[in-house]
């Protein structure tokens, strides 16, 4: 079964990517590479060779908001005899800072690019779609754990996009409930890296999200850590989230497609998260245990934006996908660890 995967290149897309090979799926990834490496797909092949895996993986450069490029895709698809059966759509932008000051670019990217991959899917008839929503819709809430009946306000524009994406995909649904298959899943703090130490998460500049940045004043890449408050309403007053192994995030995604694959059409939103929430404190405590080494931190104002607790109902996933987490927090810090020590700078 062939499988698009755009934005297949970036930290979430690449781990997916790897997970859907050794499946057995046929992945074509399409990535503009604005924000990846073009190392990534050949990170991803070198560990399958050195595991001697037989896998069928394409990678085009472009970008999803080019139609034509787009209608390629899907029709060499049909030429090959493999049509794209579904297609997982993680490409877009997703740095809240900058779409405060670029909320046009961050509505183009975002929205048109889903607008018109979904269109291009139609003309296919490729109905079936899993998208990477994210828990950043919810808004600023402290009534956890979340679930997805929680109402959404976003209080930014990324998030906004997030939402627009969402209410797209249902006004598609209902104008065509007996063909389309969607399930957008709402992630938490994805985290982590593939256990081989092969591919990780390397942002491009200084990390604002707290693993990437912990994990490179780990190695000696940042001075120190800054922790954004620690007057929470917490247990120990620093900010809590709900950190989700990367692996565990990509076999969500393997279940979303045999949901789909179960159904005649549906149009479901799921969270996907560990369900635990831990602080920033508490990081930095496993983070010391996993690299042997003291994190130098200090402690700043409460950043924009933040709240004190956010962490996911995961019922939902656990009752329609028959999904569970499986890893620790530490396993979670070690496997971060592992990647960023064999990879101080990256894929560069
Ligand atoms: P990422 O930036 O590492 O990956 C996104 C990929 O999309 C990149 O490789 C980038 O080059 C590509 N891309 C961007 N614009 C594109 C375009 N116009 N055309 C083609 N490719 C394009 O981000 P990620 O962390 O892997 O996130 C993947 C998806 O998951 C995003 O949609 C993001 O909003 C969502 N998400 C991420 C998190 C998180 O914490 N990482 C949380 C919730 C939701
Ligand atoms: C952030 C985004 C959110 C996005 C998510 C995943 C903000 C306000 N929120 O969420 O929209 O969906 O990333 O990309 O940007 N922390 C520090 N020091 C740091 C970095 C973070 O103390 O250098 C703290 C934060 O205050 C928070 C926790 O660590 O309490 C996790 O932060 P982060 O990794 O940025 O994730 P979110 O805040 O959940």
């Amino acid at each position: 079964m062939r499988v698009l995967l755009t934005g297949g290149a970036g930290f979430i897309g690449s781990h997916i990517a790897l997970l859907l090979l050794q499946k057995g799926y046929d992945v074509v990834i399409l990535d503009s590479f604005v924000n990846s490496s073009s190392k990534v797909t050949k990170a991803i092949s070198n560990y399958l060779l050195t595991k001697s895996f037989n896998f069928n993986l394409n990678t085009i450069t472009g970008d999803i908001r080019d139609k034509n490029l787009l209608e390629k895709i899907f029709n060499d698809s049909i030429i090959d005899n493999k049509p794209i059966q579904t297609v997982i759509h993680l490409a877009g932008l997703k740095s809240v800072s900058e779409s405060l000051t670029n909320p046009l670019h961050y509505w183009d990217v975002n929205v048109c690019g889903a607008k018109n991959l979904i269109a291009t899917m139609n003309e296919y008839k490729c109905y079936s779609i899993v998208f990477s929503s994210s828990a950043t819709i919810y808004g600023l809430t402290d009534s956890v754990p979340i679930d997805e009946n929680h109402q959404l306000s976003p209080i930014n524009p990324y998030g906004r996009t997030k939402v627009a994406i969402e209410n797209m995909f249902c006004d598609l649904y209902k104008s065509n409930m007996n063909s389309w298959k969607i399930c957008s899943l709402r992630y938490f703090n994805p985290v982590g890296a593939h256990p081989s130490g092969m591919i990780g998460e390397d942002p491009i500049g200084i990390p604002s999200n707290l693993f990437p940045y912990i994990s490179q004043v780990a190695v000696g890449r940042r001075d120190s850590l800054k922790v954004f408050g620690d007057d929470w309403d917490t247990d120990d007053g620093s900010g809590v989230r709900d950190y989700i192994h990367i692996m565990d995030l990509s076999e969500g995604h393997i279940k979303a497609i045999d949901f789909l694959n179960s159904k005649e059409s549906c149009f479901e939103f799921i969270n996907l998260g560990s369900g635990n929430g831990y602080s920033v404190f508490q990081i930095i405590n496993q983070f010391e245990l996993s690299t042997g080494m003291k994190i130098p931190f200090s402690i700043q104002k409460r950043r924009d934006g933040d709240v004190a607790k956010c962490f996911a109902d995961i019922k939902k996933a656990k009752k329609l996908l028959g999904w569970v987490p499986k890893r620790s927090l530490e396993q979670i810090c070690n496997d971060s660890w592992n990647w960023q020590r064999r990879n101080p700078h990256g894929y560069k």
